[in-house]
């Protein structure tokens, strides 16, 4: 397969996605998932926007300097500051890039208040200053598939000539449809000078469920890089999900004859973690890593499944790292038994956390008859709080509740070391627990969101929470999975409160505070 079928995959979850309110990851999330997506071979990680915070700075620069295969990009607005401080955290990758952009449709241009012209001159300028500091640069016009056809091809002409390497086009509010998309490009490429010199790619949002379809459509018009996030993370809709692209082409390669570099049996795993430290679950029938994208129940499916798989499976589970049997083990497992099943899920253990989780695992298979990997991977989850986030500890929690309110809740904590009790009451037996604790730890966090998931059937399930705090613009997420749905309430909460702590308490209080938007495009 030549080099020209290579399709580039460009992950920004740690941009764009982690841009999408709420969805905010701490400085070590972000290692952790660019290390993942490294590992998967992403060709390029848009790890975020320097300039955005000190949060965004120092992940950015992180992420440059661990970088094994990846090129790390920076994102930047059309300004010399902005790209400077992007070249600052990005120049420390083997291969870094500075992906720099401006809004060119007639709504955007109205917001640095620019004519046609001086916008004109403005990306001659800044795509140069680009180019003079990185060989690798990338020029995007914001909100491209609005903009006039003649400004677009002027625009992207301008770029190119200024030494871009890369023309993105986004379709930054969703708006465009398949046939469109491939048009778009395929007229770029057949009309702009200079345009068989660089790659173009493609950044599709999912307003209208489209982003997939267009990003392929796309790919068929000529771009050879698809921009994309996991589990399609991303503002509003979201953007087109990597895990989508990649296993379309794979799957149909006889109809997208093209090649990426993605070791597709890591995606499961990736996705999961990426669910877990955005807090944004991946919804039960979404394609290729739901919960349900390879269930099968109906009578007929299951009978045509055991004949032969292919029936109604167009790849396998294994394909995308799922194994075939979700049935774990019991009380009785041993300890190897345990540490081979978390590696297969992607979990690899030292010998002092696994001896920690093995307790875990043995309280849980007291309370259930059968532990399943879904079970396993929220225990893992709840794992992970880590010393640093236990300054709030729960001890103790009884609930009294029914069908007469008000619902109270009977609750210890042990902060900093030292025990502390107290009752309150709720309107219902969480909010009566939220209540307690902020009685014994006073904050004026705000709740942004209250979630609860069942982790596998039957009335023993684990309930896994999410909750997400907000606290003067900084935002932090706690989880916890439990079989009893108010204690795992009560710790996903106090999770999130010790985030909130440390961040308050250890950072520069701006670190993780965005102080510009993407959207400020000038
Ligand atoms: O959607 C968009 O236009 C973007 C740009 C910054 C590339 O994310
Ligand atoms: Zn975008």
């Amino acid at each position: 397969m030549a080099d020209k079928d290579h399709v580039v995959i460009f992950d920004t979850t740690l941009r764009d996605g982690e841009q999408s309110p709420g969805a905010t990851m701490s400085h070590d999330e972000k290692l952790e998932i660019a290390d993942l997506l490294d590992e998967m071979g992403v060709d390029i990680i848009e790890a975020g926007f320097p300039i955005a915070s000190e949060g965004d700075f120092a992940a950015v620069t992180e992420i440059a300097k661990r970088s094994k295969n990846a090129v790390i990009c920076g994102l930047s607005r059309a300004n010399f500051k902005d790209i400077d401080r992007c070249w600052e955290a990005v120049q420390h990758a083997a291969r870094p890039r500075i992906h720099t952009f401006i809004g060119t449709s007639p709504l955007h241009r109205a917001i640095p208040n620019l004519t046609k012209d001086e916008m004109a001159d403005r990306i001659h300028e800044t795509v140069t200053h680009a180019r003079n500091l990185c060989d690798n640069v990338q020029w995007s016009p914001m909100d491209a598939t609005r903009t006039e056809w003649d400004y677009l091809a002027r625009t992207v002409e301008i770029a190119i000539k200024a030494g871009a390497t890369t023309i993105n086009i986004p379709d930054t509010v969703g708006y465009t449809a398949p046939n469109e998309s491939a048009e778009l490009i395929r007229r770029l490429i057949a009309e702009v000078p200079g345009a068989d010199d660089v790659i173009f790619a493609t950044h599709c949002h999912n307003d209208l469920g489209m982003a997939t379809a267009n990003a392929l459509a796309a790919v068929d018009g000529g771009a050879r890089q698809i921009e994309c996030t996991i589990n399609g993370l991303g503002e509003r809709a979201g953007n087109t999900a990597l895990e989508e692209v990649v296993m379309a082409m794979k799957v149909r390669g006889d109809i997208m004859p093209y090649k990426t570099g993605i070791d597709t049996t890591k995606l499961m795993h990736i996705s999961r973690r990426v669910s877990t430290v955005s807090g944004f679950a991946v919804q039960y029938n979404k394609a290729i890593v739901g919960k349900n994208a390879f269930a099968h129940e109906s009578g007929i499916h299951q009978d045509g499944m055991l004949k032969n798989a292919e029936t109604f499976e167009i790849m396998r589970p294994e394909d995308v790292g799922l194994s075939e049997t979700n049935i774990v083990m019991g009380k009785h497992s041993g300890r190897a038994a345990l540490r081979s099943k978390l590696k297969e899920l992607g979990f690899d253990l030292g010998d002092n956390q696994l001896k920690d989780v093995f307790v875990r695992f043995k309280a849980l298979a007291d309370r259930k008859k059968e532990v399943f990997e879904d079970d396993l991977i929220a225990l893992m989850r709840d794992q992970e709080t880590g010393e640093e986030y236990d300054r709030i500890k729960v001890k103790f929690l009884r609930v009294i509740c029914g069908t007469e309110a008000p619902q109270s809740a009977d609750l210890i904590l042990e902060i900093d070391g030292e025990e502390k009790r107290t009752t309150a009451q709720g309107d219902g037996p969480v909010d009566a627990t939220f209540n307690a604790v902020t009685q014994l730890f006073p904050h004026d966090a705000q709740l942004q969101l209250y979630q609860v998931h069942a982790v596998t059937e039957g009335t023993d399930a684990q309930a896994t929470v999410s909750v997400r705090m907000e606290e003067n613009g900084r935002i932090a997420t706690g989880q916890s999975a439990d079989t009893d749905t108010v204690v795992a309430s009560a710790k996903a909460y106090v999770n999130a409160l010790n985030r909130l702590v440390v961040r308050r308490e250890k950072s520069d209080p701006n670190a993780d505070v965005k102080q510009v938007s993407y959207k400020d495009a000038g």
